[in-house]
């Protein structure tokens, strides 16, 4: 009988080249030097290559009030100059942490394209018109799972949840009310990072911050973008 309690599960050799379509990400050859247009000019080419599910999946890193961190997947739902935006429930483990500390950060990663961007920003609630506009907008059914989800609590069983739905179902023949303690938060980026990973793992890493001046961060002169943004690269 195998036990993983007593054996160490080698990953040591599981390595991929990074030879899909590959690219250096040059600071000369950026296609923006604002990282809001970079970031939908790299998205819209993933969501068009069609070989990722769910190109819009994304890591949402919070952390509590004394900065002890969680991360869990979700799905984004609006970017644009406003911020990233994402809808959850406001009691859950990521709700609560947002409203106690409205920092976050957001992790996408797109394996066939070997390119990965990390965003750092201000969380701000997104306003109920917005939330109660983009719930209507969802299926019947996670409309009544976002209402009797108690979500990040225990629950007896399965069965439990599946009673509490019929219920609700049933109250609701018709049009389904958001629940007060569901909606969105955006996240307003202060920074941004593009990553493309390279097979000799020279790979190239641009930040992207708030600046209007050539600055030196960590000894090395910023290059300046657009609309208010800075850009230095990164060590592998
Ligand atoms: C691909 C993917 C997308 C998800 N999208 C969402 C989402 O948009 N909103 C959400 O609340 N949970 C989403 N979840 C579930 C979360 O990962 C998580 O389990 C849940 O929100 C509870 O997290 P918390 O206890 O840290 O608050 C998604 C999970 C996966 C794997």
């Amino acid at each position: 009988m195998s036990s993983i309690s007593k054996k160490n599960v080698d990953l040591g050799a599981m390595r991929k080249p990074y030879s899909t379509k590959q690219q250096i990400l040059l600071e000369t050859q950026l296609e923006s030097k604002n990282p809001l247009k970079l970031f939908d000019i790299w998205f819209d080419e993933i969501k068009k290559c069609g070989k990722i599910y769910e190109p819009n999946a994304v890591c949402l890193a919070t952390s509590d009030k004394n900065g002890r961190p969680s991360a869990r997947m979700v799905l984004l739902k609006a970017y644009g100059d406003q911020g990233f935006t994402i809808f959850t429930n406001y009691e859950s483990r990521k709700g609560q942490e947002m409203i106690q500390n409205p920092n976050a950060s957001l992790l996408f990663y797109w394996d066939v394209f070997n390119r990965q961007v990390r965003i750092e920003g201000r969380v701000e609630k997104v306003s109920e018109e917005e939330s109660v506009q983009y719930f209507k907008s969802r299926p019947r059914a996670s409309q009544l799972s976002a209402r009797i989800s108690q979500q990040s609590k225990p629950i007896d069983s399965r069965d439990k949840m599946v009673d509490i739905y019929n219920e609700e179902e049933i109250k609701y023949p018709n049009d389904i009310p958001k629940p007060h303690f569901w909606g969105g938060f955006t996240i307003v980026p202060e920074v941004y990072e593009f990553w493309m990973g390279q097979t000799d793992r020279l790979h190239d890493r641009i930040r992207f911050f708030k600046s209007d001046d050539n600055q030196k961060v960590d000894g090395i002169i910023t290059k300046l973008g657009e609309d208010g943004w800075a850009y230095q690269r990164l060590q592998p």
